[in-house]
């Protein structure tokens, strides 16, 4: 979480920061500040809120060629102007923005700053006051920058800049994600590629535990023992349309909308030239050497993982372990002799899918990262990654990545299977086409969604999802989507577990939300429903043709049984979309989140 810029150049920095951090506001938006050095010294501007409130609050009078910028996701303090980024050394020689977190702040904090007054409640002040108490010393910029590095314990991403010299920037990055921006006459730094791609595609990836100086003309990165490190750039392949909303209200509306593409995409980007499915050989063999495959992922990932688990056992029969990453960690269970590990992440950066990939890969296990950002950590820490090829994701709440995740899924699995000699009756290239096709239907029917939006989550403080097998897990999903951006508390259940408690919840106008997509439990879902609305509560029927019933509130078009995740969460999507439009929520941008998750 968090979003960091940097520029040094000959045009006034202002503008450019500012636009970069309204590209990572997805990174949290709790507050946002930049700072600019000129001859006149360090101009601070910051706000509690969004892009748009600081942008008021800037001063365009002044101009300066050398600025940082930072929006916030609050992890030490309180949202608040002062504990907003940049924070300034007690001299004010000294400016600096941090993405992470600092774990031994307090420790550093009584060991070297007793008779240091800190003016906020964060762990990133100890940082840029550590760099002063260490020039004070003595030492030079570079070297008091790098000994505060060698004490800092936890994760950070940093920029940092000196009124005695406007001509650098002084960068560094552990755990957080960092890259540097390669331009003619002028260098930015960013979080992500997307935020300067204003002004460059030309990045160049930072690696933990290096520092860099960046200067208008020249970017040189050292290791932690100061020896310089030669790394080539590469081109961001990133469209700039990709991230605009276009004439969408919403970038989550849009995003919903892509999901046919994405999926055609898909099929595409992995579909070999006599038209059949393909992954890399080196996948396919870490695949068939798995005895168990445990898959980790945060969230919606972690949703689309308990399905992909359908997929990989039922297609080729490897026994799969689903686990929140958040909680692995320290609860590991008792690992298979050769388990290969599959982390799903949108993002490529949940610092809580991360920390397991460090641990697996110390314990000398194998990881595939299916992700929807190249050259993101975890794709490059783990041996191999899979792409989802669904362009960027914007919105907090996750949808075509979701889905993305599902058919990427769904092809590995089966491609998996093949090449053990596993065959399934399921045409997958044909199958998805159909998905796809299916999903511009729902997409097409907008008005019946916000009109069930409207009928059953207008006033209402809490809905429940329930379904069986398959849709029990879409309905994870669509309870996710709907508490994240309406506030609605919503979960979601096994059909047949609300008798075991939860259906003492249960009051006159509850509505519940069922899924009936799958034959083998069509009527067993339906006996649940039948149970509710014995309590009071209001049914809104999600089905499949084919297993319509009288009173289904929605009939989805018939696709493979298997690959119905990708369609029925479609009005699980939009459902949410719209009981947030109604409630007058900020759809985009729900309050105490962030789109990349980089803390653990
Ligand atoms: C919900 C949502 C989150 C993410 C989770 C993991 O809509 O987006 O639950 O799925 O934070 O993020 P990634 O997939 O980037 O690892």
């Amino acid at each position: 979480m968090c979003g960091i810029v940097g520029y040094i150049g000959y045009n006034d920095s202002k503008e450019i920061l500012l636009k970069g951090l309204e590209k990572l506001e997805y990174r949290g938006y709790d507050s946002a500040g930049i700072a600019v050095v000129n001859e006149g010294g360090v101009h601070v501007f910051k706000e509690k809120g969004r892009i748009a409130d600081l942008r008021s609050a800037v001063d365009e009078e002044v101009l300066a060629n050398t600025g940082i910028g930072h929006t916030r996701w609050a992890t030490h303090g309180v949202p608040s102007k002062v504990n907003s980024h940049p924070h300034q050394s007690n001299s004010g020689r000294f400016t600096l923005v941090h993405n992470g977190v600092i774990e031994n702040y307090d420790i550093l904090k009584r060991e070297y700053l007793q008779d240091v007054p800190l003016k906020s409640e964060t762990d990133t002040e100890v940082i840029v006051q550590l760099v002063e108490l260490f020039a004070n010393e003595g030492l030079s910029v570079e070297e008091a920058f790098r000994k505060t590095l060698t004490l800092l314990h936890g994760s950070y991403a940093l920029a940092l800049i000196d009124v005695q010299d406007k001509e650098t920037i002084y960068v560094a990055k552990n755990k957080s994600p960092l890259l540097v921006g390669l331009g003619f006459g002028f260098n930015v730094v960013a979080s992500d590629a997307m935020a300067m791609l204003q002004v460059t595609d030309k990045y160049v990836e930072l690696m933990d535990k290096e520092t860099v100086l960046v200067t208008k003309d020249g970017v040189v990165i050292k290791n932690l023992d100061g020896e310089t490190i030669t790394r080539e750039p590469y081109t961001a392949e990133l469209d700039a349309s990709d991230i605009e909303k276009g004439t969408y209200p919403h970038y989550m509306l849009k995003e919903i909308d892509e999901q046919p593409v994405v999926v055609r995409n898909i099929i595409q980007n992995y579909q070999a030239e006599n038209g059949s499915l393909k992954i890399d050989e080196d996948i396919l063999s870490a695949m068939k050497d798995a005895d168990r495959i445990y898959i980790i992922a945060a969230g919606t990932s972690y949703h689309a993982g308990l399905v992909g688990k359908q997929f990989i056992e039922r297609m080729a029969k490897i026994p799969v372990e689903v686990h929140i990453s958040s909680e692995f960690g320290y609860n590991m269970p008792l690992l298979s002799e050769k388990p290969l590990f599959i982390f799903i992440s949108q993002s490529g950066e949940t610092a809580d899918s991360r920390q397991v990939l460090v641990q697996v890969k110390e314990l000398g296990h194998k990881a595939l990262t299916i992700t929807n950002v190249p050259g993101s950590t975890l794709s490059r820490e783990a041996d191999y990654t899979l792409l989802l090829h669904a362009g960027p994701e914007i919105a907090v709440a996750s949808t075509k990545a979701y889905t993305a995740q599902l058919a990427v899924l769904a092809i590995l699995a089966q491609v998996s299977g093949r090449s053990k000699g596993i065959e399934t009756d399921l045409d997958l290239v044909k199958e998805l086409g159909i998905v796809a096709s299916a999903m511009e239907a729902l997409c097409d029917s907008k008005e019946e969604f916000e009109s069930i939006a409207r009928e059953y989550l207008s006033v209402t403080r809490n809905a429940f999802f329930i379904g069986r097998g398959i849709d029990f897990y879409v309905g994870l999903e669509g309870s996710l989507k709907l508490k994240e951006i309406s506030y609605i508390q919503a979960e979601g259940f096994a059909g047949g577990e609300l008798k075991h408690g939860t259906i003492a919840l249960i009051e006159e106008g509850t509505p519940i939300i069922a899924l009936a997509t799958q034959d083998f439990v069509n009527l067993s879902i339906r006996g649940n429903v039948k149970e509710v609305v014995a309590r009071g509560a209001n049914p809104c029927i999600i089905s499949m043709e084919g297993l319509e019933m009288e009173g289904d509130r929605f009939v989805i078009p018939e696709v493979h049984h298997l690959l119905t995740p990708l369609i029925s969460v479609v009005p699980l999507q939009l459902i949410a979309y719209y009981a947030a439009l109604h409630r007058d929520c900020d759809v985009d941008k729900p309050r105490n989140l962030a789109k990349s998750v980089t803390v653990e």
